[in-house]
């Protein structure tokens, strides 16, 4: 057993005096690319990463949930038959707000057991990597498991996306809950958010001596609060002004005609997810036809798009993502909501640290803070381990 799901096993025995019944994990995700379009039932190409929320899960007989993890001193509880959104605070809303959400989605919940959790995670919080889909996508999988509600892995994903709507309260979409339900070693799950309908692609990177390094830049971001869900409304603007149910209805073709009609802000939000979604299905193509040192300039491109016209990038961004382009990387891009988080860099293996070192001189240069920064492989999605 690997040291962090030993230490979850001995978190779950300090918390609650037993041993656990099973452990379940789900990872974290990167974006190859597909920003801010799942809520625009557009296209998205994430993938699974190799750093994994762990929930070790047991049973207690008194119809109520615990929630407990390494990073909290205190267990949360509540009876399953309170669960409310309104009722959920802080880290715990995550967890159990997909119990209530497995029960807006039909389970009967006045039938289930109650059980106890404990969670630990090698998913960097705040990183833009969505450490929280990873711990709903591994809680909505160990709970579907032990209480036997047979829901498939797309039906977890709208689970989880609906605990963080509503107990969360971040507007976002089913784009994070499926990578990390979906995911496979050495594949981009490319998923059409309006019929959800999903395949897996090979990247090929290793092959191809490629890897991702993740710069995470440490600026803190939220999505229940400011850019995020304002960005989301001036796409809902954009849609009505040209009369369409969604911005995926659009296509490039339909932008000289957009910009008639919208102002210029719209129409830059408009432009950067119709562009985007174009980019998406040009991605998927050149993986499939010509590998994955094709997709470069189609990461370079989404960069461009988010930050001039969607307008969600940092400076600390910018600058991982330029100082990368201009030290040998394939391509990069701001990868997830955005207003900070994590740039991802598409490098030749043998270029990484010299990538590394000219980014760490970049950030010292501007005054920056010190950047985090680490490879990534497309690893498997949730699982009982
Ligand atoms: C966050 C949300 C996703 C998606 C991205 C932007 O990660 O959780 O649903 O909207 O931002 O692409």
């Amino acid at each position: 057993m690997s040291d962090i799901r030993q230490d979850v096993v001995a978190g779950f025995e300090e918390a609650y005096g037993s041993a656990p019944s099973g452990i379940w994990s789900a990872p974290g995700r990167v974006n190859l690319i597909g920003e801010h379009t799942d809520y625009n039932l557009g296209f998205v190409l994430p993938f699974a990463i190799n750093r994994r929320t762990i929930v070790a899960l047991g049973p207690r007989d008194d119809g109520r949930i615990g929630v407990a993890s390494a990073y909290a001193d205190e267990v949360a509880e509540i009876a399953i038959a309170d669960l409310a959104p309104d009722r959920l605070r802080g880290w715990a809303a995550y967890p159990l707000g997909v119990a209530w959400a497995l029960g807006q989605h039909g389970a009967d919940l006045a039938a289930v057991p109650g059980v106890n959790l404990f969670i630990e995670s090698t998913v960097p919080v705040g990183a833009g990597l969505s450490s929280s889909a990873a711990i709903e996508s591994a809680v909505a999988l160990a709970l579907n498991d032990v209480w036997q509600l047979g829901f498939d892995r797309p039906t977890l994903a709208k689970v989880g996306q609906l605990a963080e709507n509503k107990a969360v309260g971040a507007p976002t979409g089913i784009m994070d809950q499926s990578a990390a339900l979906l995911g496979r070693e050495d594949h981009a799950v490319f998923l059409d958010c309006r019929s959800l309908e999903s395949h897996l692609v090979r990247l090929g990177f290793a092959e191809a001596g490629l890897e991702v390094l993740v710069i995470d830049t440490g600026v803190k971001h939220s999505h229940a609060t400011g850019g995020y869900a304002s960005r989301r409304a001036s796409c809902e603007a954009g849609a009505k002004a040209l009369e369409v149910a969604s911005l995926r209805d659009l296509t490039v073709d339909d932008l000289p005609r957009a910009r008639t009609l919208l102002d210029d802000e719209t129409f830059r939000r408009v432009r950067h997810v119709v562009t985007e979604n174009q980019r998406v299905l040009d991605t998927v193509d050149r993986l499939r036809t010509n590998g994955p040192l094709a997709i470069g300039e189609l990461l370079d491109a989404s960069h461009i798009s988010m930050r001039d016209d969607f307008e969600i990038s940092v400076p600390e961004l910018d600058l991982a993502v330029e100082t990368a382009q201009a030290n040998g990387a394939i391509g990069a891009r701001m990868t997830g909501g955005g207003f900070g988080g994590a740039a991802i860099a598409l490098v030749p293996s043998d270029g990484i640290s010299r990538i590394q070192v000219a980014i760490d001189g970049a950030f010292a240069e501007h005054g920056f803070g010190q950047p985090t920064m680490f490879t990534v492989t497309a690893s498997n999605g949730a699982a009982r381990d």
